[in-house]
């Protein structure tokens, strides 16, 4: 019997010492996520990347990390291009301190917008009046400090309510983490502060039951690993050339062709993979090629998508926002119908689907980089 008992003890001793013994579960044990509050921005943000390695480094390199740089450039781009008039700059320079960095450099959202939420609450229940200050714009950081600006939408902005890490409400993370597992976390509203017109959007959808509430903003833009785990890559406009957009993401999959009676072309770009208004500044453009027997090419037509008719009905933007060709505000299943008549049918062998995009609507034509190609054939149509 006392063999017995010392073999089980020995057993447990060994058990408990690899777990006190094993350096990385030593700081799991002993660590909670507590903020330094005393400590420099981008201190506290490389201490997150230190065992958030694979998180941190896709974060670098998207669309938030980047967002108070990209600004900077545009300021610079507005300075040295003549498509900006004078009273764009002015206008601009009026607005940048209270305005743009707002966004592109976020303060704490769970301390500002979001401070004394109810994590238990579920984000879809709120409304202006019972918590109005949700539904603000995000607020900036202090705009003297430039260093710290230099990190954009981090993970404090997102992630930070006062010296904790709010995440989501299913996470399996241990509590003595000091994770605040919040149901708000877990909703859309996250993005709010920024994304408005695509959250309020597609929040319309999910309430008239047009698509279903489980997808949000993260399954659809994040990037999954072939773990299907979230790698915390959000693609965006200014995506390396080596990352694929995912088949879900690429708007120009929604565009259809069909040739009626050997006479006329049916173009059309219903919108059936973004289940929200299109991006305030992008612009994309379809364009139909027909490819002819003897080898010659002939573009039939060009559509372009983007919110220029949004901005134009804006009497207070600037007047650069009020030139040039208007877009479209392309809504979901809200089709774009176009025919063209087809006199030379015969000669025609194929054609082509060709997709542009340039960052913003307001630059130059010629910034329109061709991101998708597809052939159809006859046979297709
Ligand atoms: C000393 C290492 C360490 C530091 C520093 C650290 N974390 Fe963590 N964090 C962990 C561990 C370990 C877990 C639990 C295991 C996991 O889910 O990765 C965790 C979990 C999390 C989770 C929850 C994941 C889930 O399951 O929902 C979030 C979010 C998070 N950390 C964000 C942050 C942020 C933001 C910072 C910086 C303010 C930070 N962490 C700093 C080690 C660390
Ligand atoms: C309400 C939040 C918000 C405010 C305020 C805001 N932006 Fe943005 N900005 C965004 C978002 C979100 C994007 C991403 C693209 C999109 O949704 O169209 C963006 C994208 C941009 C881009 C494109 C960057 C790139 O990668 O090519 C520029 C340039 C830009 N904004 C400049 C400005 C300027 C200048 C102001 C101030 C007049 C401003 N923004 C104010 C949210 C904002
Ligand atoms: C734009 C807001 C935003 C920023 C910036 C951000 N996160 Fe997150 N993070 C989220 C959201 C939303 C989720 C939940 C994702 C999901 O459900 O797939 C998440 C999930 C996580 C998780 C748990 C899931 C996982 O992938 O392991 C960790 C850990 C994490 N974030 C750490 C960080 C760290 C570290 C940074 C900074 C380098 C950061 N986050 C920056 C919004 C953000
Ligand atoms: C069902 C998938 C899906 C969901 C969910 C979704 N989006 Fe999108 N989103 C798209 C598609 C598709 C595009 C268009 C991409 C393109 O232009 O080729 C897009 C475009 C965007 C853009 C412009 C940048 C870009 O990549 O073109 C932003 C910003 C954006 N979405 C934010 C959001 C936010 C915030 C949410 C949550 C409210 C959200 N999206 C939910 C599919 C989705
Ligand atoms: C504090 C403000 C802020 C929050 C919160 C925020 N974003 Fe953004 N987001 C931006 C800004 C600013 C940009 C533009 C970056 C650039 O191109 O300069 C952006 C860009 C993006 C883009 C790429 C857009 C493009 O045109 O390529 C996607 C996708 C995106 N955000 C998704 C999300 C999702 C999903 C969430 C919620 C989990 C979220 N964002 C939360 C500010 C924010």
């Amino acid at each position: 019997m006392k063999r017995v008992v010392l073999v089980v003890f020995t057993i447990i001793m060994v058990v408990v010492g690899v777990r006190f013994f094993n350096k990385k579960e030593m700081k799991i044990l002993h660590f909670s996520h507590y903020i330094d509050t005393t400590a420099q921005r981008l201190t506290q943000i490389e201490k997150c990347g230190s065992c958030h390695k694979e998180v941190y480094e896709n974060w670098k390199k998207g669309p938030h990390s980047n967002s108070y740089l990209t600004l900077k450039k545009h300021n610079k781009y507005i300075d040295s291009s003549e498509n900006f008039p004078e009273g764009y700059n002015k206008y601009i320079e009026g607005k940048m301190e209270s305005v743009c960095m707002a966004c592109h450099t976020g303060k704490n959202l769970y301390e500002t917008n979001f401070r004394d939420i109810d994590h238990n609450a579920l984000a879809n229940h709120l409304n202006k009046d019972s918590m109005p200050e949700v539904f603000e714009q995000a607020t900036s950081r202090n705009i003297h400090d430039t260093e710290q600006l230099t990190s954009g939408v981090d993970c404090i902005t997102c992630h930070v309510e006062k010296d904790q890490v709010v995440t989501n409400a299913d996470s399996k993370s241990p509590n003595s983490l000091g994770l605040i597992k919040s149901n708000f976390f877990s909703g859309n509203m996250n993005c709010f502060s920024c994304h408005h017109h695509q959250v309020t959007t597609m929040n319309e959808l999910v309430e008239k039951k047009v698509i279903p509430s489980e997808i949000n903003c993260v399954s659809c833009h994040q990037e999954y690993n072939n773990k299907g785990k979230g790698t915390h890559y959000f693609y965006w406009r200014n995506d390396h050339i080596s990352k694929k957009r995912p088949e879900h993401l690429v708007i120009f999959n929604c565009v259809k062709i069909k040739v009626e009676n050997k006479k006329v072309l049916k173009f059309d770009w219903t919108n059936t993979l973004m289940p929200h208004g299109y991006s305030e500044c992008g612009d994309a453009k379809a364009v139909i090629v027909a490819v002819y027997n003897n080898g010659k090419q002939k573009v039939i037509l060009e559509q372009t998508i983007n919110r220029k008719d949004f901005f134009d009905a804006r009497p207070e933007m600037p007047p650069h926002f009020h030139v040039g060709k208007n877009g479209n505000n392309f809504e979901y299943k809200v089709p774009i119908l176009k025919s063209i008549d087809l006199d030379d049918f015969s000669s025609i062998n194929h054609f082509i689907i060709l997709g542009y995009v340039k960052p913003q609507y307001w630059s130059d034509e010629k910034e329109f980089t061709e991101v998708y190609k597809k052939d159809v054939s006859l046979t297709d149509l």
